[in-house]
């Protein structure tokens, strides 16, 4: 049986109550024989911050680069407000996307069809919606120098944050999204500004480049990145693979997650490049953040979360069946009924946070049968 090493970091608010409802299934997938789970368990975030000072420690960013994925929960909260903005919560997340080389974003929005009434939009809009947004993740604005705050001789303060992208870094996170698409229903949306910024210029270029040279089966289309929020809003239906940049995609992936009813359905993974042994650094996280006005009181919904696990299955581990196994108890699950607070129905009993994680996992138990 194949040892699986797989990293733990829970971090804050809702993250290590949603994380062991993945150890349940974790075990239920050692016990039914599909591999050996080797998990280890380290801190990141806040929780970071009152252990060692840091939000991440060297000794965590070695233990995430060897592990075969890295499960994160969510990091953040008030408690951690006023320490200094070099060491906050979300700096311990940046990190490991920046030194692990987790250039690539994915995000899939699905609608589960028994949801299409809790999202925010007409259900005939959001029905059978399967989008994925690819972003970049390790470079534009997150990560280009300057990024400062400096006293000007008027005494003004100037704030500076820099858009950077070179010819490589579109190149690579472009290739992701048209493989991806090939798999799914060949289309690629470019979503970038080039009407405004050099760097959408660049990335429109880049991405035109890449598609004539490899990829010419895919549709390819080019949308200015305000427009696709708006269509994200109107027709989203008709995307299948949204690339983009790092900002981009932070701003269009909460918008995406919302038509699916919840920000706590939404997975996604962070993935580098494949080195010569075809190994790639990987961390799988939920889209939605720690929720301190709900921590700590076993409410949060566990499937974002869950879901990640199902993506580290396929994309980290060679399980894709069974990733496609938990899809399918997630779904069985959601049809009978079940929901936790946020998508539960008006004065509908919602499940908590351990009972809906027992009850994915009760699903799936037949499924590996
Ligand atoms: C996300 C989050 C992060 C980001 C924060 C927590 C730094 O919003 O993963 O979308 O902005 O990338
Ligand atoms: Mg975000």
């Amino acid at each position: 049986m194949t040892t699986h090493k797989l990293l733990f970091l829970p971090g804050d608010g809702i993250g290590p109550e949603v994380a062991r409802e993945v150890s349940k299934i974790l075990t239920l997938l050692s016990e039914a024989g599909i591999g050996t789970f080797e998990t280890e368990e380290d801190l990141v975030g806040g929780a970071a911050i009152d252990a060692h000072g840091v939000p991440v420690t060297d000794a965590t960013v070695k233990l995430a680069r060897e592990a075969d994925a890295v499960l994160f929960g969510s990091v953040g909260g008030p408690k951690w407000a006023g320490v200094r903005y070099e060491h906050r919560p979300e700096a311990g997340l940046l990190r490991l996307r920046k030194d692990l080389g987790l250039f690539a974003n994915l995000r899939p929005a699905i609608c589960y069809p028994a949801l299409a009434s809790s999202s925010s939009l007409k259900p005939e809009l959001v029905e059978g919606l399967d989008i994925l947004i690819v972003r970049e993740l390790t470079g534009g604005v997150y990560f280009g120098e300057p990024k400062e705050i400096v006293t000007l001789d008027n005494g003004e303060k100037r704030a500076v944050d820099t858009q950077i992208y070179t010819t490589g870094e579109i190149d690579r996170i472009a290739r992701v999204a048209f493989e991806l698409a090939r798999k799914r229903r060949n289309k690629v949306s470019s979503a970038e500004k080039h009407n405004v910024m050099k760097s959408g210029v660049l990335w429109k270029e880049v991405v035109t480049q890449v598609h004539a040279a490899d990829y010419a089966d895919v549709e390819l289309e080019h949308v200015l990145a305000d427009n696709c929020a708006m269509q994200l809003v109107r027709r989203p239906k008709q995307y299948d693979v949204i690339v983009c940049d790092n900002l981009f995609g932070d701003i269009l992936s909460d918008a995406a997650a919302m038509l699916t009813g919840s920000l706590g359905m939404l997975p996604s993974a962070s993935l580098g490049a494949e080195d010569a042994a075809g190994r790639r650094a990987a961390l799988y996280e939920p889209v939605h953040g720690s929720a301190p006005d709900i921590a700590g009181q076993g409410l949060a919904n566990p499937l974002a979360m869950i879901g990640s696990l199902g993506m580290a299955l396929r994309y980290s581990l060679g399980l894709g069946d069974v990733a496609d196994r938990l899809d399918q108890a997630i779904t069985n699950v959601l049809d009978s009924g079940s929901r936790t607070r946020d998508i539960a129905a008006p004065g509908q009993n919602a499940l908590g946070t351990a009972e809906m994680g027992n009850a994915v996992r009760d699903a799936l138990k037949p499924l590996l049968a």
